[in-house]
């Protein structure tokens, strides 16, 4: 469909500047003098925006297809303004050879309606134990991790980092020391006292950081930290930025808006690492402000509901996060004051594009900021349901995305204008 948005907000270099903006066949055009017959709609609270990149996402195929598939979660991703998004390989079989990594490319492939670009493992089935294929998969992979499982040892990571580096391949790791979870599985923090939970302390975060970053400066490799959560953590890599070290990391929405006050008793409030203090939601705000967080990706994390119906204790760990990221965010973070519009669009596209080597597809897209509504699981594309912002009234809502020149979203709403 043709539209035409009178003087709306345009993303262009780095800058918003207020434009009309022609959208007509997968194609945006600016200022347009002439156009072709089209609908005109007020574009005062329309914003066009590059398309985001998300680095971590969990799109479940081959092997646990019941949780979320390529194609529903590239629909999910695209319906959030999503055109690239990067799956990491906790699947079965793990991508850890060419042999295993084929079988994923191969759905990508066939299902994917955005650009997938997906993760090699570091260790032969996330293990830990031996190294993977790294040298066969590096032509095809955005990095290395082993996201849902720290790599325990030192010198496994060091021994990754060097052919990591070797390749001029960037390693991507979940951090996490098995040695301090002593089975907890919320923060250890304020609720998990007040209601007889089992707490995960910041520690068995921010101690495989310190770690991995002296690895990182010893071997010169790329390195990023995926999901920080806590403050510490967060100190830690300023502190490794400041002596020069190659790191950066991401986090999410949901430890950016959320603090373990706010804990229910569903497992919708449960993902790994899990939703720390106030404080430490605090410090990824400064984190953000100076540069010391890089992007902000979702670890969108789909499981049944029957997997999260088991509360706080009981549910497996993760929340879906493409639907919500962009309006949770723009509502919590830039209306409120405390993070500049053209930083967040930054930290969602340019940034993690930069660091992943991810191309832009020339892709773009179109929310109304205007539009507010109450988030409703029911209207997720994701077949995942569990999110913490379930009944959330938030702001912005996408129109449409637009990859590699194919219109890859489209709501309802467009048809009213
Ligand atoms: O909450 C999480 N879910 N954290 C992880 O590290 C893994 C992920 C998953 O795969 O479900």
């Amino acid at each position: 469909m043709d539209i035409l948005f009178k003087n709306a907000q345009v993303f262009r270099n780095g800058v918003f500047v207020r434009s009309d903006a022609l959208v007509s066949g997968g194609r945006l055009s600016l200022s347009c003098g002439e156009v072709p017959p089209a609908s005109v709609a007020d574009g005062r609270d329309i914003c066009i925006l590059p398309g985001f990149a998300d680095v971590h996402v969990h799109l479940r195929e081959p092997g646990f297809s019941y949780k979320e598939t390529i194609r529903t979660g590239s629909m999910a991703a695209a319906r959030g303004g999503y055109t690239t998004i990067c799956p990491m390989p906790n699947l079965d079989p793990v991508p850890d050879d060419l042999d295993t990594l084929r079988q994923e490319m191969e759905i990508i492939e066939r299902d994917a309606v955005i650009r997938v670009v997906p993760y090699g493992a570091i260790t032969k089935g996330e293990k830990g134990e031996a190294l993977a294929d790294l040298d066969a998969m590096a032509p095809y992979v955005c990095a290395f991790s082993d996201d849902g499982r720290g790599v325990q040892s030192a010198e496994m990571m060091l021994t990754a980092m060097r052919k990591a580096k070797r390749l001029g391949k960037l390693i991507a790791a979940h951090c996490e020391d098995n040695s301090l979870l002593r089975g907890g599985y919320i923060h250890d923090g304020e609720y998990a006292r007040a209601h007889g939970h089992r707490g995960i302390c910041s520690e068995s975060e921010w101690g495989p950081i310190e770690r991995d970053a002296r690895l990182a400066e010893k071997s010169g490799c790329a390195y990023h930290v995926c999901h920080v959560s806590s403050a510490e953590s967060v100190e830690v890599i300023r502190r490794a930025k400041a002596r020069g070290v190659d790191i950066t990391c991401e986090t999410a929405p949901h430890y950016l808006v959320l603090n373990d006050s706010m804990l229910q008793e569903d497992g919708r409030f449960k993902m790994n690492p899990p939703i720390r203090s106030e404080a430490d939601r605090q410090a990824l705000i400064a984190g953000i402000l100076d540069g010391t967080v890089d992007m902000i990706a979702t670890d969108h994390a789909p499981h049944s509901a029957e997997e999260k119906g088991r509360g706080l204790a009981g549910s497996l760990m993760g929340i879906v996060g493409l639907e919500t990221a962009f309006p949770v965010l723009y509502t919590e973070l830039v209306k409120t004051g405390v993070l500049p519009f053209e930083a967040l669009v930054r930290l969602l596209t340019d940034n993690p594009r930069r660091r992943f080597g991810l191309d832009g597809e020339g892709g773009f897209t179109v929310f109304d900021l205007g539009a507010d509504y109450t988030v409703d699981p029911a209207e997720f594309l994701t077949m995942g349901r569990a999110t913490p912002f379930e009944g959330r009234r938030v702001f912005g809502r996408c129109l449409m995305t637009v990859c590699a020149g194919r219109v890859v979203w489209q709501d309802r709403l467009l048809e009213a204008l």
